[in-house]
């Protein structure tokens, strides 16, 4: 660790206004000059490992993730609001309730929410205003959560209750942000009360989620969807989970479940409407599958439409760093990393670093075709990976494959801008993006 280069206080402090803003920019001006490690000292605490190397994520995520767990920064910082759910959690307490939580989202029994989810999307879509251009971050936003609320309560009629809290998830994360990116403002975050309202909106969440809970209890009905599994989850003693981790895991469903998903897809069209050509194959494959959209998922191989929901991953991962914190000491090849360590893993250096990816740049569906370079899983990490890798990939892939396939039936689309801002913040989140939906002819 001690070898390698040190980005000092005074430098970050140079750069805090870009950094506030978008720290992206930062990390890859030091490792173009520094390559693949660089660490940055905080004047108190330990250095923070920063890195894009291939091997070393693999290695923490996979081989050797028993020796690391999620750092602080999600196991108590966001634990504050949202609970000890398995995107929160570490230890035992984790692996317990990642066994009880993972078979909801099993191939098979994501087929029964098929019909929900192209449901849920169909009534989005409905929203379009063809030859408007309008930013889509909005419609996309209401689209993936009305996805994962249909998907866990499969109840039309609370839509209401739905958006009071989406409005607190997302007022909650941003406050969760400026915690973040601005420790040295804790004692006023507290002092102002900032943090203490936030908390009672967390608490207002809980309950909104605590009385569905009791309406589906009272109304003895099964409906097979995603509350239903949770309810039916049982530790290995026969119990089922506390009201208070039943709830601790829904809302860990919702944050985790819609912004990236909803940023994966405002991408994915973003980068459509830039390349005409590529739009082209998406809108013959959609018409394909033009009465049954879900005939495109579990196929024997990929469609096209996946590839390039895949490739726009590639070049903006929804969770774009990923952090862990070594238990013990360990060795990666030549680098010794002391127990404590803070890692970072830039997923979106990774996936766009040119020794691997050649023109890493350039949008091209086909690197993750049949014709896909190998190793290319060594170097792609949209859903994380290992034990801990995204609970809800599956779910999401099927959402956003249905949702571009139902959208192509009916429309191309068109930008106006040539580039797209990027806001990273909990997730990689677009700035606006403006399209405009142009209604196909049909043939
Ligand atoms: C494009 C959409 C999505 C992306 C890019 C994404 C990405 C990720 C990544 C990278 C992780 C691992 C983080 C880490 O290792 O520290 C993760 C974890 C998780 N994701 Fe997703 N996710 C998506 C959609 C979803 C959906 C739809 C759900 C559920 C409805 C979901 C639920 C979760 C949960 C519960 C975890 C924590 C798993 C654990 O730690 O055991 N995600 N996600």
């Amino acid at each position: 660790m001690h070898d390698l280069p040190t980005i000092t206080p005074y430098q970050v402090f140079k750069s805090r206004r870009q950094i506030l803003k978008n720290p992206l920019p930062f990390h890859r001006e030091k490792f173009e000059k520094h390559g693949d490690f660089f660490r940055i000292k905080p004047p108190f605490g330990k250095a923070v490992l920063f890195t894009r190397d291939a091997q070393l994520t693999q290695h923490v995520l996979q081989k050797g993730h028993r020796k690391y767990d999620k750092s602080p920064l999600q196991t108590r910082s966001m634990a504050k609001y949202l609970g000890r759910g398995i995107l929160t959690s570490g230890g035992e307490h984790w692996r317990t309730h990642r066994r009880m939580v993972q078979p909801a989202f099993h191939r098979k029994k994501l087929q029964s929410l098929i019909g929900i989810m192209e449901t849920a999307i169909r009534a989005e879509l409905e929203r379009i205003v063809p030859r408007e251009t309008r930013d889509i971050y909005p419609l996309m936003g209401d689209l993936a959560f009305q996805v994962v609320a249909n998907s866990l309560f499969s109840r039309p009629d609370i839509r209401d209750r739905m958006e009071v809290l989406k409005d607190i998830t997302e007022r909650n994360q941003h406050m969760l942000i400026r915690e973040m990116r601005q420790p040295y403002l804790k004692w006023w975050f507290y002092l102002s009360g900032a943090i203490q309202r936030h908390l009672r909106l967390a608490e207002k969440s809980r309950g909104i989620l605590n009385t569905i809970i009791e309406e589906r209890l009272g109304s003895g009905e099964e409906k097979d969807d995603l509350l239903d599994l949770l309810l039916a989850a049982r530790y290995e003693d026969g119990t089922p989970m506390s009201r208070n981790q039943l709830i601790d895991e829904v809302l860990i469903l919702f944050s985790a479940g819609y912004e990236t998903t909803a940023n994966a897809l405002c991408f994915t069209l973003f980068l459509l409407a830039r390349h005409p050509h590529v739009q082209q194959r998406v809108c013959a494959e959609a018409d394909q599958f033009r009465d049954h959209p879900s005939g495109l998922l579990g196929r024997g191989g990929k469609s096209y439409i996946q590839c390039c929901i895949e490739e726009a991953m590639r070049l903006y991962p929804p969770v774009y760093v990923i952090d862990r914190v070594a238990l013990e000491d360990d060795t990666i090849g030549e680098r010794h990393i002391p127990k404590g360590t803070l890692i970072l893993m830039s997923i979106f250096e990774l996936h766009r670093k040119a020794a691997f990816w050649g023109d890493a740049e350039a949008f091209r569906p086909e690197r993750f075709g049949a014709d896909a370079v190998k190793g290319v899983s060594d170097h792609y990490y949209p859903f994380g990976a290992g034990p801990r890798m995204c609970v809800g990939n599956n779910f999401a892939m099927y959402e956003m494959v249905m949702a571009m396939a139902i959208i192509f039936q009916d429309y191309e689309v068109r930008t106006p801008a040539a580039t797209l801002d990027i806001n990273p913040l909990i997730s990689l989140k677009p700035g606006k993006v403006p399209i405009t939906f142009i209604p196909r002819r049909k043939t």
